[in-house]
């Protein structure tokens, strides 16, 4: 393993288990992230972004939720094999996320100040004075106007923008190695969208940390993300540099993820949907999961599974048509 690479998934499966079936909203995810690299996991809703997140974090919701096979690899250690006190030192110190929705995960009858310092005064030590200092200062880092003044205000006195802020200044808290924001601008206004993924990429520069940042909208990642993994199903489709994917997509899903970006230069044209919906995870097709929306399947794909194709060194994709694909 490359020494810098902090986060290794492989081979992750995580299953469901409702009064349905078994949904298997993890299907054999490999990722990993190096010190001062930002991925992007992107995929529509319920392609397994989340859940894989909460795995890595050690908070997925067991049961109904189970991790079935894989490994966790932080540092090079398995997260899978520690106890859950073990873990949770890690939570925090060792790696941290950003969620979608600060309203809800911020304690709404504790002030900022109260929430941050607390960190501080269970993680270290810190008595209430100088925990109310690291907030501040948190609350500086993170461009919140007026941070001494607005410390001891409720989460419900911020604006949207302003409370994914604290969010981020709460992941921070305990300098991570490495954070995961889980669609951390879905929640806001296209403009505030904006500036809080820029101070989300000025962060992990200047700290040197590394990013995953997951997101729906392949709109956001091209300034922000060095590398993209692409999910559908519980699986990874295609996996590269970020650069290279916006060059020429090696998997018919990507493409189609492109073509739905509104392109400022081609204003009143309808907007390209893929078609369809993506499959009920307790019911997906056989061979390729893509191929009843797939414009490229041929009949080798409803009957055999693609594995991940090298499409070069650092490139996958889990398409049989990958250079139709590239070429088309
Ligand atoms: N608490 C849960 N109970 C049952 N199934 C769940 C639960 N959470 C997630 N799932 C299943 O996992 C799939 C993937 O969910 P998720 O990772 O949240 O998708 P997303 O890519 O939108 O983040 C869902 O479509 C659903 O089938
Ligand atoms: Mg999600």
């Amino acid at each position: 393993m490359n020494p810098e690479t902090l986060l290794e998934v492989r081979d992750l499966q995580v299953e469901f288990r409702t009064r349905d079936g078994v949904a298997k909203a993890v299907d054999g995810v490999s990722y990993s992230v190096a010190a001062g690299e930002t991925l992007a996991v992107l995929g529509e809703s319920g392609s397994g972004k989340s859940v894989t997140a909460q795995a890595v974090m050690g908070i997925l919701d067991v049961p109904p939720g189970r991790i079935t096979g894989g490994e966790i690899l932080f540092r090079g250690q398995d997260l899978l094999t520690l106890k859950e006190e073990e873990r949770r030192k890690i939570r925090g110190a060792g790696m941290a996320m950003i969620f979608q929705d600060a309203l809800s995960s911020l304690n709404p009858v504790l002030t900022v100040g109260d929430q941050l310092g607390e960190m501080f005064i269970v993680h270290r030590g810190m008595s209430r004075k100088d925990a109310r200092a690291k907030a501040v200062e948190l609350m500086d880092r993170v461009r919140i106007p007026a941070a001494k003044e607005r410390v001891g205000q409720y989460p419900h006195q911020f604006s949207g923008g302003m409370r994914q802020r604290i969010m981020i200044a709460m992941a921070l808290a305990l300098e991570p190695d490495l954070i995961i924001a889980d669609e951390p601008t879905t929640a806001l206004d296209v403009t505030v969208q904006a500036q809080v993924m820029d101070l989300l990429a000025e962060l992990r520069r200047e700290l040197g940390m590394g990013l995953v940042l997951i997101t729906h909208d392949l709109g956001v990642v091209a300034d922000v993300a060095d590398r993209i993994a692409v999910m559908y199903a519980g699986r990874i489709v295609e996996t590269a540099p970020v650069h290279d994917i916006y060059k020429a997509p090696a998997h018919p899903y990507t493409r189609g993820l492109l073509d739905s970006i509104p392109r400022l230069d081609q204003k009143g044209q309808e907007l390209y949907a893929i078609r369809g919906l993506p499959p009920n995870l307790m019911a997906v097709p056989p061979g390729c999961a893509f191929h009843p929306r797939c414009p490229m399947a041929q009949d080798v794909c409803t009957t055999d599974e693609p594995e991940v194709f090298p499409v070069n060194r650092d490139r996958g994709s889990a398409c049989f048509f990958w250079r139709e694909c590239l070429n088309g």
